[in-house]
Formats: structure tokens, sequence, C-alpha cells
């Protein structure tokens, strides 16, 4: 494992659900975690709950859609040798009725979020030359699903990024790997009414994606089944595809 008593990671979106369980994890196993998230009662609250990590876990105020505020924070510390770009936000659209205020958030939150965080910690890393950036997409971003207008073309915008940005990182012994998780019990998934398959504990979730963090795969999805059978509805004629989705979640909204 890349750890050793000066291994730093950095994550967004740390103050909940996935990123607050891999804060957790990564501390557990020795990393000093530096966690970012936009909203100062949140990281209070991260802080009390991580208060037995000593000075190995800083939380930091900072909005994603912030470039400034991002290389300030950058500016203070090492380069990471884990950069977790994982903040994100999820509301479900109603395609009928948009509101494009929803879609320009969830573009500024989930997809330039996510590159102001990278544009502000990557030099670092390229002098360091190595470390592992991981970006959090979703099955999501695999096939357009329903109620996920706003939110699902971020996630496949960020797959696409990732896959672009392997070629030009590689060289400087910079791993991009691409997460793409399945349902993960957390804030963002509280308001889905319907049925999850292969809900998760963000715990769990989080140990998965530590232990692919060297493994040679360039997408860590989970879980295995759930993931296997999205992906292979993706790749399904969009005929069938379609009427799969659409009869599996015909009730969801009831
Ligand atoms: N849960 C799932 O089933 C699932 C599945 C696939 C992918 N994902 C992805 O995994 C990531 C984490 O999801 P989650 O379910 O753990 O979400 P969550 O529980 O709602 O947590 C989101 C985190 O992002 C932070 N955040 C939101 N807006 C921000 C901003 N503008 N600047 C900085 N931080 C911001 C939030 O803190 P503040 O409010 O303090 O800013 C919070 O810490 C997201 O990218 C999500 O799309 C989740």
């Amino acid at each position: 494992m890349i750890v050793n008593k000066d291994s730093l990671a950095v994550i967004t979106g740390a103050s909940e659900g996935i990123g607050f369980a891999l804060s957790t994890e990564l501390l557990k196993i020795g990393f000093q975690v530096i966690g970012i998230s936009s909203n100062k009662n949140k990281i209070l609250r991260m802080k009390k709950k991580l208060n037995h990590f000593g000075n190995k876990f800083t939380g930091i105020c900072a909005d994603v859609r912030n470039l400034k505020d991002l290389q300030l924070v950058a500016k203070k510390f090492d380069g990471p040798d884990l950069l977790i770009l994982n903040a994100g936000i999820y509301s479900p659209v109603y395609c009928e009725n948009p509101d494009i205020e929803i879609f320009k958030k969830h573009n500024e939150v989930n997809y330039l979020g996510v590159i102001n965080t990278y544009v502000a910690f990557l030099k670092k890393m390229l002098t360091k030359k190595k470390g592992i950036i991981v970006i959090m997409s979703s099955i999501s971003g695999w096939l357009g699903l329903p109620k996920a207008a706003a939110y699902g073309p971020t996630k496949a915008a960020l797959r696409s990024f990732s896959q672009s940005a392997r070629y030009d990182l590689e060289k400087y012994g910079i791993t991009i790997k691409l997460c793409s998780p399945g349902f993960v019990n957390t804030p963002a998934t509280s308001q889905n009414k319907f049925y999850m398959p292969g809900l998760l504990e963000p715990d769990v979730a989080a140990k998965i994606i530590i232990k692919n963090l060297e493994s040679k795969k360039f997408e860590i999805s989970f879980p295995f089944f759930f993931s296997y059978f999205m992906k292979f509805l993706s790749i399904l004629p969009d005929m069938i595809s379609y009427k799969i989705i659409s009869s599996g979640t015909r009730n969801n909204d009831k």
C-alpha cells in the first residue's frame, strides 16, 4: 500500500456519506487526511467525530466551485499521495418541467468542482511524480437513467475526462482511477423513495475503494452483481435496455 507515516490524502465531500467513510478508513490505516467540504457546521461535526485521530485529520471549509479558495488550500500542504475528488450533489429531475438552475448547479459542483480541485492540487503532484487521483463518477454515467437528467451527464463527463487525462498523467507516475458505485446508503440517497438494489453501507463502499486503489483496474465499480447487470444493460441495444429500465422503474414515484 502507498501508506507510510507521511502519506497524505485529500478528499472533497468529506463531511458525509462516502467521503466521510473514506476519511475514516484512510485514517485507520495511517494516512494523514485533509477533508474538504463547504458547510462549516458539517466540518465541525466531522472534526468532533474524528477527534481521536488527533492532528492526523484536518477539516477544511471550501466550496469546490471556488478555484481560488482551493488553490489557497493546496498552497498550505504538500502534494497529496491520494487525491479523492468525491464532492457531489444529486437532485432528481422531472424532464417535463426542467429547472435550469438545477442543471447548472450539478454541472458546477459535480463536474467543474472536480476539475477545479484537480487543477488546484495537480501541480504539486506532478512535481512529486507519484500519486493516485480517484474521480467519483457513478453507474449513472454509463447510461441515462430516470430522474438523473441533471446528475447523470455530469458523471458521464467525469468518465470522459478521466479517460482523457490518464494518457497525459501516466508519464508523471500519476494514476487516475474512475470510481463508479451503485447505490450507497448516504444522505444523498436517503431522498430516494424506491428500492435500491445492492445498497451498500458507506464503510463497506470505502473499504472496496481503498482495496482497489493499487489494482491495475482503471475503473472501480461495485457492488459486483448490480454493476455487472448495469454494464450489461449499457451495452444492449437501446430498444431493449429502454424497455427493461422503464418497466423496472415505473413505480419508483409512487
Ligand atoms: N450514494 C450513492 O449511492 C452514490 C452512488 C454513486 C456515486 N456517488 C457519488 O459519490 C459522491 C459522494 O456521494 P454521497 O452519497 O456520499 O453524498 P453525500 O452524502 O450527499 O455527501 C456529499 C458530500 O459532498 C459535499 N459537497 C456538496 N457540495 C459541495 C461543494 N459545493 N463543495 C464542497 N463539498 C461539497 C457535502 O458536504 P457540504 O454539504 O458540507 O459541502 C458532503 O460532504 C458523489 O460524487 C456522488 O455523486 C454516490
